[in-house]
């Protein structure tokens, strides 16, 4: 089979898109893609400054990559969680893509090792807390990530594992002041076209999940929509397209849980970032963990 583009031996194909690429026109489609979901959600402005959130894997890399090769001022921002040496693997492989490839951009890797602020790892955090793991660790990345994005003045905090479904949508718009927008650039693409990505520009990336992840829904779901996907190509796209066209509802639907949120954050009265409650999650959390109720703001 031949590249759709060059005529020259295709590297991919694609099936849901009818189409076959060699590496170097699949490199251009990828790019196209982002390009475009970008601009039709408009995620963000040329001149912005983007903060990507990445975790060692394969989306959070090639996106970085790609943001960088499509000319975005990218920094990213790596939260090492304490799990052993799925936690060394991640943050050496985010570490070795910073070095060799996001500095030549001028690009800068921000690192947050949970151990240090919170003096345990997420798992000993998540057993005092008598909360799940990912639950805990979803409520440091988010405030991590948040927090850097502010700290640094930039505009768009990319992450990929929200916790609700309502919050799903590429783009999440900054609603009070202090909290960044999020937004979604590889939402027109497929997780196989995202790995084959990675593998043409040598991204090397953590293929592993995360172990506290086993067994959690999110895999099952991932799995049963991939196996999907394979025999019926297509069906994720159509899937996530049907969900966003459902977003977009009339005045009268009820409100979505982000948009609730949007409507009744204020600040922490601990840190200042955007919470629901008078003390946000996070500070909660940390002052449980600690065993010290959450200090005011002087
Ligand atoms: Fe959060 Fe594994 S990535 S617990
Ligand atoms: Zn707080």
């Amino acid at each position: 089979m031949n590249c759709g583009k060059c005529k020259t031996k295709a590297a991919i194909s694609l099936p849901r898109h009818n189409a076959a690429f060699c590496k170097g026109c699949f490199t251009t489609f990828v790019h196209e893609q982002v390009a475009r979901a970008i601009k039709s959600f408009a995620m963000f402005k040329p001149d912005d400054r983007i903060l990507v959130a990445v975790s060692g894997g394969k989306d959070s890399l090639a996106l970085w990559h790609i943001l960088l090769k499509l000319g975005y001022r990218a920094d990213a921002l790596y939260v090492n969680l304490g799990i052993g040496s799925y936690s060394e693997e991640s943050h050496r492989k985010v570490q070795h893509y910073a070095e060799t490839v996001a500095a030549a951009h001028g690009a800068t890797l921000l690192v947050h090792v949970v151990e240090q602020e919170a003096g345990a790892g997420i798992r000993e955090l998540a057993n005092i807390l008598h909360r799940p793991t990912c639950s805990t660790c979803g409520t440091i990345k988010r405030y991590q990530f948040n927090r850097a994005a502010v700290a640094r003045l930039l505009g768009n905090v990319l992450h990929w594992q929200e916790e609700y479904l309502d919050k799903q949508s590429p783009t999440l718009p900054a609603s009070v002041e202090g909290f960044a927008k999020k937004v979604k650039p590889l939402c027109r693409l497929s997780e196989r076209e995202i790995a084959a990505y990675a593998v043409v520009n040598r991204i090397d990336y953590i293929v592993e999940e995360c172990p506290m992840a086993k067994g959690s829904k999110m895999l099952l779901y991932k799995e049963v929509l991939n196996r999907l996907e394979t025999e019926s190509p297509g069906t994720k796209q159509r899937f996530y397209w049907g969900f966003l066209d459902k977003q977009t509802k009339p005045e009268s639907a009820p409100e979505t849980m982000a948009e609730k949120d949007q409507r009744t954050l204020t600040p922490c009265l601990s840190c200042g970032q955007p919470t629901t409650a008078d003390t946000c999650s996070y500070c909660k959390m940390m002052a449980k963990a600690k065993n010290t109720p959450a200090q005011p703001r002087s």
